[in-house]
């Protein structure tokens, strides 16, 4: 198995794992009630995000976590969402690459779920 090493791999992570999430019980609803996703507009930013973490070759400038904190505003993002999205997420990844490049795309969602977890459902712990 080869490791992440093209956009076009990113972009493949990405379409089989919202493929997943937009079927899913828990988290589905989200993409498909709460904030309807519109794959063909979106994807491009989520794979500029991804991007720039895996191949350092694109600066995504938004914020994430107040993108979330608005879904989370509209409907709670729970501790149990956040768990079965990363569980989801990196069963795709490991399902299709293996290396280093894969290793930090399912490193990389987990302590950004982790830090959106804090920051949504524990925000007096730390800084908000
Ligand atoms: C249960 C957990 C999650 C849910 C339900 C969720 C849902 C969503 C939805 C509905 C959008 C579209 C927002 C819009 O159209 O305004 C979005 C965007 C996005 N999500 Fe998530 N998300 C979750 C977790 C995560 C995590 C853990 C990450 C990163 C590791 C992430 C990365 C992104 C990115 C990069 C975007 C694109 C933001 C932009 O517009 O630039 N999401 N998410």
């Amino acid at each position: 198995m080869n490791d992440i090493q093209t956009r076009q791999d990113i972009e493949a992570v990405l379409t089989q794992f919202y493929t997943q999430a937009f079927a899913d019980p828990s988290i589905g609803p989200f993409f498909t009630t709460v904030v309807p996703l519109d794959l063909d507009t979106h994807l491009p930013l989520i794979a500029d995000f991804w991007e720039s973490v895996v191949l350092g070759s694109r600066v995504y400038a938004k914020n994430v976590m107040e993108v979330h904190r608005q879904i989370h505003n509209i409907e709670p993002i729970r501790t149990d969402h956040l768990d079965r999205w990363v569980t989801l997420f990196t069963a795709t990844v490991s399902k299709l690459f293996d290396g280093p490049k894969a290793e930090l795309m399912k490193q990389r969602a987990r302590s950004v779920a982790t830090l959106m977890n804090m920051k949504l459902n524990h925000p007096q712990i730390g800084t908000q």
